[in-house]
């Protein structure tokens, strides 16, 4: 059975998870808006990401006898500058998450709850490859500038991912 303490700190970060879902969903809207579908395709990779991040959890809470309980998910913004403002948010939202998933393991190693440890190390390691993306978009977006044409390469590019459904812990 998991410790109240831990089970608070997961529904906590399941309510986090579900935010980033609404939020790339809000930055998704917004390039339908620009038609720039290669970043809307990008968007809905992440946006399915975060949900399978957050039923990750909620799966697990329930595979340790806890309760999941869920919050109120906070309005996200809905307009930007530019994709770079977007990818700027990105990228220090995703800082935000890994210190959170951080924390969430300070709580796990705080009750001595050594199971739970070896599954958020998958989310640990997932926030690196987050980071490590999102990264990799804001840097060529540095690059392109005002330029139309550049932007437009990228989101062919961007057109081509997919998501791939993670496999959990
Ligand atoms: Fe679920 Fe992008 O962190």
């Amino acid at each position: 059975m998991i410790s109240e303490k831990l089970e608070k700190a997961f529904n906590d970060q399941i309510n986090k998870e579900l935010y980033s879902e609404y939020l790339y969903l809000s930055m998704q809207a917004y390039f339908e808006r620009l038609n720039l579908k290669g970043f809307v395709n990008w968007m809905s990779v992440q946006v399915q990401e975060e949900h399978a991040h957050a039923m990750g959890m909620f799966n697990y809470l329930h595979e340790r006898g806890g309760k999941v309980e869920l919050e109120a998910i906070e309005k996200p913004e809905i307009d930007w500058a530019s994709p770079l403002a977007v990818f700027e948010q990105v990228l220090s939202h995703e800082e935000f998450v890994t210190s959170r998933i951080n924390a969430l393991m300070d709580v796990a190693e705080e009750v001595k709850d050594r199971a739970a440890l070896s599954f958020l190390d998958w989310y640990l390691k997932e926030q690196v490859e987050e980071e490590s993306n999102v990264g990799g978009v804001l840097a060529t977006l540095k690059l392109v500038k005002d330029d139309a044409k550049a932007l437009l390469m990228l989101d062919r590019e961007l057109a081509a991912r997919v998501f791939n459904p993670p496999v959990i812990g």
